[in-house]
């Protein structure tokens, strides 16, 4: 099974398709931040279209460590932000934040099914690993 494929595929779905009027980097920030009242403290005040185009280009910084296993500058700093030492966004937070992606990419992908699932989880462990390690390894 190549799961970078059926990633790939799923990934190029979500992105051109609204729901709701709202694309999916924004769909899914709208369901984190409701989700825990944390996550909507740690963003208050952020300018959140901003934040989405960020979030977007660190995608690919994520897709190419777990193809390649190697984090560039760029992943390491916004791991170091993202650590104690800045932001304080704790381990559990990524958890809860693939979570509410995935229930994003369910209602995006109209192909969505449990390999679809496995791919993302996948492709994104790597750099979610990466993250959280760095919290406390900075
Ligand atoms: C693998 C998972 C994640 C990735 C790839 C990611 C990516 C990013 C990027 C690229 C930025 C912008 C950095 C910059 O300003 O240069 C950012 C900022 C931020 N992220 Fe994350 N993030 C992740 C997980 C999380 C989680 C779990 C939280 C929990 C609440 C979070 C909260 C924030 C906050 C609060 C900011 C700063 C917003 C501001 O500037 O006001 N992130 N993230």
């Amino acid at each position: 099974m190549d799961f970078e494929h059926i990633f790939d595929e799923s990934y190029e779905r979500v992105l051109k398709v609204k729901c709701n009027n709202k694309g999916f980097f924004q769909a899914f920030y709208d369901r984190y931040i409701a989700s825990d009242p944390r996550v909507a403290g740690h963003f208050k005040g952020t300018d959140m279209e901003r934040q989405q185009q960020l979030l977007e280009k660190s995608f690919y910084r994520l897709i190419v460590f777990y193809a390649t296993n190697y984090a560039d500058d760029y992943l390491e700093q916004v791991a170091i932000k993202h650590s104690k030492l800045a932001l304080n966004i704790t381990p559990d937070l990524y958890d809860s934040w693939l979570d509410n992606l995935m229930i994003t990419v369910a209602e995006f992908d109209p192909l969505y099914d449990e390999n679809t699932e496995l791919a993302w989880r996948l492709v994104l462990s790597t750099g979610i690993t990466y993250m959280k390690f760095k919290h406390s390894h900075c």
